[in-house]
């Protein structure tokens, strides 16, 4: 392995475990900036793409983490967290941990504690960004915790995006990302309604993405749903890039997020509803605008209602 010594912070080893579309986005994006990368994946083979570039594929958790000063992870959830590095024993002390796992605030708080036990530093992370957008400078990550532990290694959290630190209240991190995940999900929400509602006058996705997205639409969010009107009109949903599954697991976190802080649950509870049934109709493995199909049988029936 490299010599941890004589590297310059731009280039220091980094592990990543966990390597679904986020996971596989982290490592690639962190071994073209020129970090020497372990990774390892409950799922080994995902790593080929990977160790054909050059990134070195650990065999067990505790080979993957001992590897690297600095360890990255991005799997389902704070559980799986749990599960995964369970196994690692002592190979975790005088390690960084930095979780980018979707969870809730009182769940990264807990992981600190796990940490500190097995003498590990430890950040609690999220991303704001789909897999293809990780590496670009201005691509936005929160992090929350130390504050020392986040300037230490600003370098290589830099390679992944624009690393924002929030605080060092651990659970700020995965607050903010519940809190504007939720605003993105009920847009999504209201312009797949608006666009199954004129459906039901024949008025097809590409048509109305022209007028609506122009109207209301932000910035980030605007240009992305007018690309993919075309696949709304087409029902297609490829989950290559995530899978509504994982934004099920998200939306089961903004749900839990408001019980925890005290705040009213009626809107994120409603969105995980909707996403559960879309799942329940055999959509799970397709990405977030499956939930369209939804929308649009409901209209039908309103519309063959007597
Ligand atoms: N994709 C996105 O657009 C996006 C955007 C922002 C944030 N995120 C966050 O990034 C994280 C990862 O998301 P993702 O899209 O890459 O996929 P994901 O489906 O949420 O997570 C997949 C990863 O978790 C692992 N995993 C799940 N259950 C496991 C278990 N019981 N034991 C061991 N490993 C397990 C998977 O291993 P296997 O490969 O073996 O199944 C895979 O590495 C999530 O917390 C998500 O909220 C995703």
């Amino acid at each position: 392995m490299t010599n941890q010594q004589s590297v310059s912070p731009q280039h220091a080893p980094v592990t990543v475990i966990g390597l679904g579309p986020m996971g596989l986005a982290l490592a690639g994006t962190l071994w073209d900036h020129g970090h020497p990368t372990t990774v390892w994946n409950r799922t080994p083979e995902k790593a080929n793409s990977l160790v054909a570039k050059g990134a070195h594929r650990a065999g067990t958790v505790a080979e993957a983490v001992s590897a690297s000063p600095v360890t990255i992870m991005c799997l389902k959830d704070y559980e799986t967290m749990y599960e995964v590095f369970d196994s690692a024993g002592d190979a975790l002390n005088g390690r960084l941990l930095v979780n980018l796992n979707s969870g809730t605030p009182k769940e990264a708080h807990a992981a600190v504690s796990w940490a500190t036990e097995r003498g590990a530093s430890y950040l609690d992370g999220a991303i704001m960004v789909p897999p293809p957008l990780v590496g670009h400078p201005e691509s936005v990550f929160l992090y929350s915790g130390s504050q020392d532990v986040f300037d230490e290694h600003r370098a290589t959290l830099a390679s992944m995006g624009d690393p924002r630190y929030l605080g060092s209240e651990p659970g700020l991190a995965v607050l903010y990302n519940t809190a504007l995940l939720e605003m993105m999900y009920a847009t999504m929400n209201g312009y797949l309604h608006a666009t199954a509602m004129v459906g039901s006058a024949g008025v097809s996705a590409v048509e109305f993405a022209e007028l609506a997205v122009d109207w209301f639409m932000p910035a980030v969010l605007g240009p992305m749903l007018a690309q993919e009107a075309p696949d709304l009109d087409k029902g297609n949903y490829p989950g290559d890039l995530g899978t509504l599954e994982m934004n099920l697991n998200a939306l089961e976190h903004i749900t839990r997020t408001s019980e925890e802080q005290g705040v009213h649950t009626d809107q994120p509870r409603l969105m995980q509803e909707i996403a559960s049934r879309a799942i329940a109709d055999g959509h799970g493995g397709k990405n977030y605008l499956a939930v369209f199909e939804v929308f649009k049988k409901a209209t039908l029936k309103a519309t063959q209602a007597p």
